[in-house]
């Protein structure tokens, strides 16, 4: 953890709890409410938010400017977390049921809905000098989230997807989001057209790098510490960067291997263990790792390009503080 990075954005954090609190005072239906609620207050990173408020910094913008559309970040987040737990069938985040398990599918997919438009609700607070750009942003940026979505359920089915495909699918479920929190705290700040297209090019590799990572902690990560389910990408049969890579490199034998294990109702430390030898011998994980390290030396090229230096160096605190993330 980078101790300069969590001190500094920990008032940030607070003020963004409290934003976000601002929009769940209602409370009937209590269907409604009740898992909006515990979907938002459960804890997470707010790594999006952070990303916006300290992009705004970092192009000269003020926390204030920026801190609407950090909420509406956090809340598009978890919009897509409680539909995305219902498309992938688990049952645990953040250390706790899924909205979607503790109440049903119905529950969450209108809590899911009604987390989106209450987003939009914080992004109507918008000073209306920037609010068309925003907006179009926003409005883009989802839409892409639903594109990256939709292809990663494509690909369940399909035995045959390329790197190339992993990359275009993730750089929208995952990267986008995170490019849309830093575009949209350099547009808040006043920056310049060269620092808003240094801060998308951040957001795009940081994200990217970001899913990986996430790809790899859905095995290699302690289910305490991560929140989540371990080996729940191989039951669904996703299409990570790490089974896309075994698919390519492993013989028939291996293949076999994983194919059962993959089809088992519930998977054990052994299994795991099983599929991570078969992932770890055909280079997989180094390769994944290498994937990682590429994203993020793209990501520190890109905040090179911009001028501010001491919003640039909590920038680079996150960066450092995500390569070596465990949740
Ligand atoms: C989880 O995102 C979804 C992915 C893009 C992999 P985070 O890991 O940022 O989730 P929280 O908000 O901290 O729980
Ligand atoms: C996250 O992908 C992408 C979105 C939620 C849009 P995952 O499905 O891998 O995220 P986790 O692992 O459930 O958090
Ligand atoms: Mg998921
Ligand atoms: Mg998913
Ligand atoms: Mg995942």
């Amino acid at each position: 953890m980078n101790r300069d990075f969590i001190a500094h954005t920990e008032r940030y954090r607070e003020r963004v709890h409290a934003q976000i609190a601002g929009y769940l005072a209602k409370d009937y239906p209590h269907s409604l409410y009740e898992p909006m609620r515990y979907a938002l207050q459960a804890g997470g990173k707010l790594l999006r938010p952070l990303l916006a408020i300290v992009s705004c910094e970092a192009v000269g913008g003020r926390l204030e400017d920026v801190l609407d559309a950090a909420a509406a970040l956090e809340l598009v987040h978890n919009f897509s977390l409680v539909h995305d737990d219902i498309m992938d069938n688990d049952d645990l985040r953040r250390g706790r049921e899924t909205v979607y398990k503790k109440w049903n599918a119905n529950v969450g997919i209108l809590a899911g809905d009604a987390i989106l438009v209450t987003a939009y609700e914080a992004l109507s607070e918008i000073t209306t000098q920037y609010l068309p750009q925003i907006l179009r942003e926003f409005n883009q940026g989802i839409l892409e989230v639903c594109e990256g979505q939709a292809l990663d359920m494509e690909f369940e089915e399909r035995q045959d997807v390329t790197p190339d495909e992993y990359f275009y699918m993730i750089d929208r479920k995952t990267a986008k989001l995170f490019s849309l929190s830093c575009v949209s705290g350099a547009i808040l700040g006043g920056g310049s057209e060269a620092d808003i297209r240094a801060l998308r090019t951040f957001g795009m590799k940081l994200g990217r790098a970001f899913q990986v990572q996430d790809d790899l902690l859905d095995l290699l990560a302690d289910q305490e510490t991560l929140g989540k389910d371990i080996g729940s990408d191989i039951q669904a049969d996703k299409k990570t960067y790490l089974v896309i890579f075994t698919k390519a490199h492993a013989d028939d034998r291996q293949l076999q291997q994983l194919d059962s294990v993959r089809q088992k109702k519930k998977l054990g430390t052994d299994d795991i263990r099983q599929v991570i030898d078969i992932m770890q011998t055909v280079g997989a994980i180094d390769a994944a790792q290498k994937e990682v390290q590429s994203a993020l030396s793209d990501a520190r090229a890109a905040l090179n390009r911009l001028e501010n230096n001491e919003p640039r160096r909590l920038l680079a605190g996150l960066l450092d503080m995500l390569e070596h993330r465990t949740s």
